[in-house]
């Protein structure tokens, strides 16, 4: 195996960005990622599945760099869902060593990179050990003006709903809120997402068709984008396909928009130049 590339909080150039067949002003602001597929990916090598997810742990870290370098401004990675309580004990309990080593590592690229680091989802259920671990980093970023790396954990977009729609039933009752004020801004200024911009991109690795109750208020519009890779195998040349086919997106939000111009789109909807061949790097 080669070395690793070294470490770099070089932000790219917008020469770089058009070596990959990218254009800063076509990428995502906020891009959500269902990081699907460690147990397949693990048990197609006949290992077992917590080596999934630690390979996959690893994926992540690759694809913060790579989306701090390209400047976007938001990753959401979902971590664990609420469904997700239905795993065995075991696998819980190995999510969640990682997740704790995974808030402690990520601190020197937190610093590195001037990342914001979040989280979106229930904070009750988890080991109290895990979230001190993960509020220390979020402490530690808390001045940080770069890209904002917010995990779903314990999340569920149902759940999230129903919390606000708790909340705004609470300011009702209370007559701070009357029935009127619950407009559509109103609604996600309750959710935990609130002031945060609606991710533009969703992507979801392993070859699933579904938002698994991943960010369903917030995804109305977003686009999206499933990669056949189970999370592990997902490198930074599948995110920039990924970046390259939401660039030639277009994007209508219900209305009518002027024709993409011809020359930087082909056939398959794919900016030119770029290719598909997955082994740029
Ligand atoms: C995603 O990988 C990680 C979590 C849901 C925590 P999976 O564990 O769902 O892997 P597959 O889908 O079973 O392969
Ligand atoms: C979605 O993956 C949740 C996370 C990635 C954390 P799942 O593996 O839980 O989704 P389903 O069960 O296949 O829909
Ligand atoms: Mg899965």
């Amino acid at each position: 195996m080669s070395a690793p590339a070294p470490r770099t909080a070089e932000p790219y150039t917008d020469a770089d960005l058009a070596g990959f067949g990218l254009r800063r002003d076509r990428l995502p602001v906020h891009v959500a990622a269902i990081m699907d597929g460690n147990g397949r990916w693990a048990v197609d090598q006949g290992r077992p599945r917590h080596e999934g997810h630690a390979a996959g742990a690893e994926t992540a870290d690759r694809i913060v760099e790579e989306c701090a370098k390209l400047g976007i401004e938001q990753l959401t990675l979902y971590c664990f869902s609420r469904e997700n309580w239905k795993r065995p004990a075991a696998e819980f309990q190995f999510l969640m060593s990682l997740l704790k080593r995974y808030a402690v590592e990520q601190r020197p690229n937190v610093t590195r990179h001037d990342l914001r680091f979040e989280t979106i989802g229930r904070r009750d259920g988890l080991p109290a050990d895990v979230m001190a671990e993960v509020d220390r980093t979020i402490e530690l970023a808390k001045e940080n003006r770069g890209m904002r790396l917010c995990l779903a954990l314990d999340y569920g977009s149902r759940d999230e709903i129903a919390r606000a729609a708790r909340r705004i039933a609470d300011e009702v009752a209370a007559g701070g809120l009357s029935p009127n004020d619950v407009t559509e801004d109103a609604v996600a200024a309750r959710l935990d997402t609130a002031g945060w911009p609606d991710p533009d991109l969703v992507l979801r690795t392993a070859g699933e068709y579904r938002v698994s109750n991943f960010l369903l208020w917030q995804i109305s519009y977003a686009e999206l984008y499933v990669s056949d890779k189970p999370w592990p195998a997902f490198g930074v040349t599948d995110l920039r396909n990924a970046l390259r086919a939401f660039a030639s997106r277009d994007r209508r939000f219900g209305g009518l928009n002027d024709p993409p111009p011809p020359e930087t789109v082909d056939d398959a909807g794919i900016n030119d130049g770029a290719g598909d061949d997955g082994a740029k790097a």
